[in-house]
């Protein structure tokens, strides 16, 4: 391919497209094409989609009808707008889409990145392309390491995938199906990238998969690692100064991660675990092969290992047959573990899975209140766990300009944004910060002198 070719990418979803998209935008640098912000400059234009909820994927059709405007307009000055529809949307409705949406050209699932070049090439010759097998080979080998310069413009802190896809079936969820089997990614392949966005500037890294703490990826030594032993190694990486990993199931907390949180003062403190019910009955619904009291347990016996460690937490509020005194389970879970934050979903039956076949669905109006009543108690506890950081200092890595002049604005170990009175040349770095004021969405810190006296256990827990 010859020529400055322009392109769009639009993410929805979770940090695995967010990562794919980076990764499908390096891929087409190779071939000429340069990312511009502006859907309108765009030769092509992929929206990388999400299913996991009726509202996410509706999303994507009303955008594409945005994007025929888009189209029509750029065939007016003489110019073909490629229309690409990736990720888990396309892999779950493949042709549909096209039939649905004639605007597009392109659809492709997640396992076919790589073949994207192909695919475009395809997609011209032939007027379309559509490709949502799963292919043999993995995509990881195929795409190439992330570009230096990409990745340095993306900032200090950066995501990597670890893992991929689901075999756990979770009887709401569409991830198994759109992602297909869960597979790790080989150690030293993951170091490499590592090792190379430390190089481009990155600070910061959060190992993702969809579960990610069922990694098992081949490790140099020929054995299958673990994610405690491949934390630890990342740890090792020179220029990384924190790390986090994400999402976690419940029930593939070894007792070697729960080692590697008290043995890695570079693993933040906060842990994104997902319970989504806080009632056996539901869980046991759902398919999530752990109790409330699992559960629990797994909270002990990681803030036994790391104190200070703050929770956080998704929840699936109206699951069919899921009663009053079920829900008033889950409200109860919240105040026992004292999350830090979370996020609620009203249940969305998707199509195919086991849920939403079931008759006993929880009306509409029920479903709106409890997850009103749901994000009320998180924010209570949400508020409560940021009012106690107000005097603490933490390390506070600093990620660009703030809002005011002189401000930059950096992450805590527990993700809020902090925005701090500091020098341009701090960025990147890794500083002692005492919080002094609560914001509505940040916190306000001052750059403390060296040492301070950090979080105590009681700023994490209930
Ligand atoms: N692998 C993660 C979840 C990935 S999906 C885990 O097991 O925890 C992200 C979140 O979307 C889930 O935690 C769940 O709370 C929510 N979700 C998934 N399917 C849903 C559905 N059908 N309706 C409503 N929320 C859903
Ligand atoms: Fe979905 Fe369950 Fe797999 Fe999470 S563990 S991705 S909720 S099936
Ligand atoms: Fe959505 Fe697919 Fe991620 S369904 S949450 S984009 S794995």
């Amino acid at each position: 391919m010859s020529g400055t070719r322009k392109l769009h990418v639009k993410s929805y979803g979770c940090q695995m497209n967010v990562y794919d998209s980076h990764r499908m935008a390096d891929l087409l640098a190779r071939e000429g094409y340069v990312e511009t912000a502006q859907a309108e400059d765009a030769d092509l234009l992929i929206l990388n989609t999400c299913h996991i909820r009726e509202k996410a994927a509706e999303k994507i059709y009303s955008e594409l009808g945005r994007i025929r405007g888009l189209k029509q307009r750029a065939a007016a000055d003489g110019r073909r707008l490629t229309v690409a529809v990736a990720g888990c949307v396309a892999q779950a409705e493949g042709e549909e889409i096209v039939r649905r949406a004639p605007v597009v050209d392109l659809v492709f699932g997640p396992q076919s990145y790589h073949r994207l070049p192909a695919l475009i090439a395809r997609a011209a010759a032939e007027g379309r392309a559509v490709e949502t097998e799963f292919p043999v080979e993995d995509k990881f080998d195929f795409l190439p390491a992330p570009a230096r310069a990409v990745t340095a413009s993306r900032g200090v802190a950066a995501f990597v995938t670890v893992q991929e896809g689901c075999d756990k079936f979770c009887t709401f969820c569409v991830v198994p199906y759109t992602r297909g089997a869960e597979i790790s990614r080989p150690v030293a392949k993951i170091l490499g990238e590592v090792a190379a966005l430390a190089e481009a500037g990155v600070r910061e890294v959060t190992l993702i998969g969809q579960n990610v703490n069922a990694f098992h990826g081949a490790g140099p030594d020929g054995e299958p690692w673990g994610l405690a032993r491949l934390l630890r190694a990342v740890a090792e990486v020179p220029g990384i100064l924190r790390l986090r990993y994400t999402t976690s199931h419940p029930r593939d907390v070894s007792d070697d991660l729960v080692a590697a949180h008290r043995d890695l003062p570079k693993l933040a403190p906060q842990l994104h675990l997902p319970v989504q019910s806080g009632s056996d009955r539901i869980l046991a619904a759902m398919n999530r092969r752990h109790g409330r009291d699992d559960y629990l347990r797994t909270v002990d016996r990681l803030r036994a290992a790391r104190p200070d460690l703050a929770f956080s937490s998704d929840f699936i509020v109206g699951f069919p047959g899921e009663t009053e005194a079920d829900f008033a389970d889950t409200l109860r879970i919240v105040d026992e573990v004292g999350f830090a934050g979370a996020f609620s979903f009203k249940y969305s039956p998707r199509p195919g899975t086991p849920a939403a076949r079931e008759d006993a669905r929880v009306p509409e109006p029920e479903k709106a209140e409890r997850l009103q009543r749901l994000q009320e108690a998180v924010g209570r506890r949400q508020a409560a766990f940021n009012a106690r950081c107000r005097g603490l200092t933490f390390d506070v890595l600093l990620e660009k300009p703030g809002r005011r002049p002189g401000q930059l604005v950096g992450r805590s170990p527990y993700l809020q944004p902090v925005q701090v009175m500091a020098p341009d040349r701090l960025v990147g770095e890794l500083v002692p910060v005492t919080v002094t004021d609560l914001g509505t969405n940040s916190l306000f810190g001052a750059l403390a002198g060296a040492g301070g006296p950090g979080v105590p256990a009681s700023a994490a827990g209930a």
